[in-house]
C-alpha cells in the first residue's frame, strides 16, 4: 500500500511515522512517499523517516520527491491509495502576518480563526485544488486525507470538486486522550460527543462504555479539563461541556487579543522549535522521534490519520471525529457544510453519526461561522477584495463594515504572492 504524504518535509513528519511504525498492522504501508518543495527539509525529514521504519523493522520504504513541477506530484501520487495533505503554503512567515496583521484591528491574530484563517484560506484552498486534481486523475482511488488548514473550509472545497477526500483535526483525540486518562479507562472505550465545526468544537458527552461520565469528570476533574480548553473550569461546569482552545478565542476574545500584543507569535515560536528539530533531524544516529516534537501542537496526529486511513480503506465501519457533510446532522445548516463531528468510516467514506440537537449557545456560533466558512471558500475560489471583505463581515469575530474593509485590503496586500488573482 503506498502513502504519500504531500508536504512530507514538515517537522510532524516524524510523528505520523512513529504512528505508521507502531501501528503497521493497521496499517501496511509498502511505500511511503514525502513529496515537499523544500529538497532541505525533505532530505532531513526523509533520512530520518527511514531510520525510524528501520529500526521499528517495518518493511516500508520511503522514498522523497522534491516538488519542482506537475510531473513530480503525478508521480509522487501515482498508485496511492492514501494522499494526506499536510502542507502551509507560505510557511511559518505567512502564518506570523495572520498572526499579527488583525491586531491593529483590535482582533485577535490566529491562524485558523478570524481573519487569519480567511488569509489562510485564500492562500491554501487553489494550492489543495490543483494537488487534488492530480490525486484524482493519477490515482482515482485514492482517499485524500486533509489535515490542512483551515480544514473545514479546505475539506469542503475538496469535496464540493467531487474528490474523495476526508477532513481531520487532532483536537478531539485529544480530548479523547486526556478524558481516558482521568478516568483510567483504555482510549479505545470512550466516545466523544464531539460537535461543531473544526476549531469550534464542543465535547458534550463521554461515553464510557454507554454511560456519560462528563457529568462526573466535571465534577471531580474540571481543572484538568480545563487546561485542555484554556477557560475557567467554572465556566466548563456551567457550560456542561468541554471546548475545544480555539473557543478562548471567541468567549476570551479581548483579552487574548492583549496578550498577543507585544508577544512572540506562536509562528515565531513554532520557526525556532523547527531550526531545533531540524538540527535534531540532521543526526545520523536519531532513529525515533525526539521528545521536543510534542512542544509542536500535533499530539495524537499520527493516531487519528493512520486510524482514518486504515478505516477508509477497510470499511471497518469504526466512529470517527472527521470532517464530513452536514446531510442533515445539524438541521440549521446546509446539507453541503463541513461539520466535524463522530462519523462511521466506511469504504464509501465517513458517514456523520446523529448528534442531539444543538443548545441555542452553540448552534447560534455554529451557524454564524458556517455562513463566514462558505463566504470565505467563495473568496478563495473566485477572488475580490469585496469578497475577502463580506467573509470578514459575516465572521463573529470581526463583523464591523470599517474594520472589514479596512482588513480585507491589508491581508490582500500582504498575501498577494500567494493568492493567484491579487
Ligand atoms: C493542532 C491543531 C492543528 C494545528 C496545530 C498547530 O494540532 O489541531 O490544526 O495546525 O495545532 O500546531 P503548531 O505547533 O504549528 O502551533
Ligand atoms: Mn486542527
Amino acid at each position: 500500500m503506498k502513502l504519500t504524504v504531500v508536504g512530507g518535509g514538515s517537522t510532524y513528519t516524524p510523528e505520523l511515522v512513529d504512528g505508521l511504525a507502531r501501528m503497521r498492522a493497521d496499517l501496511p504501508v509498502s511505500e511511503l512517499v514525502l513529496a515537499d518543495p523544500d529538497a532541505g527539509r525533505l532530505e532531513l525529514v526523509g533520512g530520518l523517516a527511514a531510520r525510524m521504519l528501520a529500526r521499528a523493522g517495518h518493511p516500508g520504504t520511503v522514498r522523497t520527491t522534491v516538488l519542482g513541477t506537475a510531473a513530480d506530484l503525478d508521480d509522487a501520487v501515482e498508485g496511492a491509495s492514501v494522499v494526506l495533505l499536510q502542507l502551509r503554503v507560505g510557511g511559518q512567515a505567512a502564518r506570523h502576518v495572520d498572526e499579527t496583521l488583525p491586531l491593529s484591528c483590535g482582533c485577535v491574530g490566529q491562524e485558523t480563526t478570524g481573519a487569519g484563517g480567511l488569509a489562510k484560506a485564500l492562500r491554501t484552498v487553489p494550492v489543495v485544488l490543483d494537488i487534488a486534481d492530480r490525486v484524482t486523475a493519477r490515482a482515482p482511488g485514492a482517499w485524500i486525507i486533509d489535515f490542512t488548514n483551515p480544514v473545514g473550509i479546505v475539506t469542503r472545497a475538496l469535496l464540493d470538486a467531487g474528490h474523495r477526500a476526508a477532513g481531520l483535526c487532532n483536537v478531539a483525540i485529544g480530548v479523547q486522550r486526556r478524558a481516558a486518562a482521568l478516568l483510567e479507562v483504555p482510549p479505545d472505550r470512550v466516545r466523544l460527543g464531539h460537535a461543531g465545526l473544526n476549531h469550534l468544537t464542543w465535547v458534550r458527552s463521554v461515553e464510557v462504555d454507554g454511560k456519560d461520565a462528563l457529568p462526573a469528570l466535571l465534577d471531580g476533574h474540571a481543572e484538568q479539563l480545563s487546561g485542555a480548553s484554556g477557560l475557567p473550569a467554572a465556566f466548563l461546569r456551567r457550560l456542561g461541556a468541554v471546548p475545544s482552545y480555539y473557543l478562548r478565542y471567541y468567549y476570551e476574545h479581548d483579552r487574548v487579543v492583549e496578550e498577543q500584543r507585544g508577544a512572540p507569535t506562536r509562528a515565531e515560536t513554532v520557526a525556532a522549535l523547527e531550526r531545533d528539530l531540524l538540527a535534531m533531524y540532521a543526526d545520523p544516529a536519531l532513529d525515533t522521534k525526539p521528545a521536543r516534537l510534542d512542544e509542536r501542537g500535533g499530539a495524537y496526529y499520527s493516531e487519528a490519520a493512520v486510524q482514518l486511513a486504515a478505516s477508509l480503506l477497510t470499511g471497518r465501519g469504526d466512529a470517527q471525529v472527521v470532517n464530513v457533510r452536514n446531510d442533515g446532522t445539524f438541521p440549521f445548516l446546509d446539507d453541503r457544510a463541513v461539520i466535524e463531528v463522530p462519523a462511521r468510516i466506511t469504504r464509501d467514506g465517513p458517514r456523520p453519526l446523529p448528534v442531539p440537537p444543538l443548545e441555542p449557545l452553540f448552534a447560534g456560533l455554529v451557524a454564524h461561522v458556517s455562513a463566514y466558512e462558505e463566504l470565505a471558500l467563495d473568496a478563495a475560489l473566485r477572488g475580490g477584495v469585496g469578497r475577502v471583505a463580506a467573509a470578514l463581515l459575516a465572521h463573529p469575530l470581526v463583523g464591523q463594515l470599517d474594520t472589514a474593509d479596512r482588513l480585507a485590503r491589508e491581508l490582500v496586500a500582504a498575501n498577494r504572492a500567494h493568492l493567484p488573482w491579487a
